[in-house]
């Protein structure tokens, strides 16, 4: 059988995204046929295409969609056929009309919820599922400085964190980016070429903020480090600007016994019953319209090459779906 799906050759920019016309391999017993009917544009899908993250190659792409069940391996039990579900996951083959995929990781679309809200909120709202819940619990009365506030993850961590009682400073490259992220809860905003730290102690009595959520990597690490108070918590998810060079432990020593950690979604739903229990959490915040889904760029599948320059040129804001 074949389907049209993405496929690079090479590591390098936007420009190695091919659309082609590729043979759907023959179904596993553990798997089920998904005909994709919306895709997500992940920033992970960038490190992927330049390399960042290494994969065999050729490769397709793309780490997160929501489709129909069209047909199911002999030991399925997870999901029938018809069945609207939706998933993240290795390895990346979303940016695709079908694939094929492991059905233990596939989680049925609540009705309440669309294909394309699900595919704009999975991967990025079980990230702030774990990085709110689990990396660092946030508990009412909680200052948070979260970058890249007005993106994908970032309006979804907004809204998580203002229901969770934290008081919310976003971090946002413009003022459009800015008025974005306070309508999804930030309390209030520092713009990316202000004195981050300095701002942050101008907003909470010179103490500093408890937890650092940090997705932009290389360029805002030692900001991150010298925003948080005695104790505080960086939590360094993202390489937006690059990877984090290594550091020193005793840059944690100088700043009064800081905490680092770099998570990554991966292992905090590995087990059925944790991705059951974060894909819950998250669609009753989302059907209770605790959590609301900006879905802000569509594009054809075809032209994901454009949807990647507008990604990595900071142009989009909240979600972005591909249509295959
Ligand atoms: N570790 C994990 O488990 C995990 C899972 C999901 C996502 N992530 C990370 O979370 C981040 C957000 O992902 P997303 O898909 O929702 O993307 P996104 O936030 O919608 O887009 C990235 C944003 O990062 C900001 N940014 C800052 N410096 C940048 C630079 N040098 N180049 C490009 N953008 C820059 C931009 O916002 P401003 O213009 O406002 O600065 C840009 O809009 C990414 O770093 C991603 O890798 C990590």
């Amino acid at each position: 059988m074949k389907t049209n799906a993405i496929r690079i050759n090479n590591y390098g920019g936007p420009e190695v995204l091919e659309y082609c016309e590729v043979e759907l391999p023959e179904l596993e017993e553990n798997e089920a046929r998904i005909k994709h009917t919306a895709i997500g544009l992940n920033f992970i899908d960038t490190y992927h295409r330049s390399g960042l993250y290494p994969m065999d190659l050729p490769a397709g792409l793309g780490s997160e969609a929501a489709g129909i069940v069209e047909a199911i391996g002999n030991d399925v039990t997870s999901v029938k056929v018809g069945d609207r579900v939706v998933y993240t996951g290795r390895p990346p083959d979303s940016y695709s009309e079908k694939r094929n995929f492991d059905a233990d990781q596939l989680v049925v679309i609540p009705d309440k919820i669309k294909d394309e809200q699900a595919a704009a909120i999975f991967l990025k709202g079980l990230t702030a599922w774990y990085l709110l819940r689990k990396s660092y619990k946030v508990q009412s009365g909680d200052d948070v400085l979260l970058y890249a506030a007005a993106g994908g993850v970032g309006l979804i961590a907004c809204q998580w964190a203002k229901h969770l009682g934290a008081r919310v400073i976003g971090v946002v490259s413009n003022d459009e980016k800015a008025m974005l992220a306070k309508s999804n809860g930030c309390d209030d905003i520092i713009l990316s070429d202000e004195n981050i730290p300095e701002r942050v102690k101008e907003l909470t009595d010179s103490i500093g903020v408890g937890v650092v959520y940090d997705s932009v990597g290389r360029d805002t690490f030692f900001s991150s480090l010298d925003s948080l108070k005695p104790h505080g918590i960086l939590v360094t998810f993202g390489n937006a600007s690059g990877p984090v060079d290594p550091f020193a432990p005793a840059e944690l020593a100088k700043r009064h016994s800081l905490y680092v950690t770099r998570p990554i979604l991966a292992d905090f739903i590995s087990e059925r019953e944790n991705l059951v229990e974060a894909s819950n959490e998250l669609f009753d915040l989302v059907s209770s319209g605790v959590i609301k889904i900006s879905i802000n760029q569509r594009y054809p599948l075809k032209d994901t090459r454009q949807a990647h320059i507008d990604l990595e040129s900071r142009k989009t804001t909240g979600s972005t779906i591909l249509i295959p």
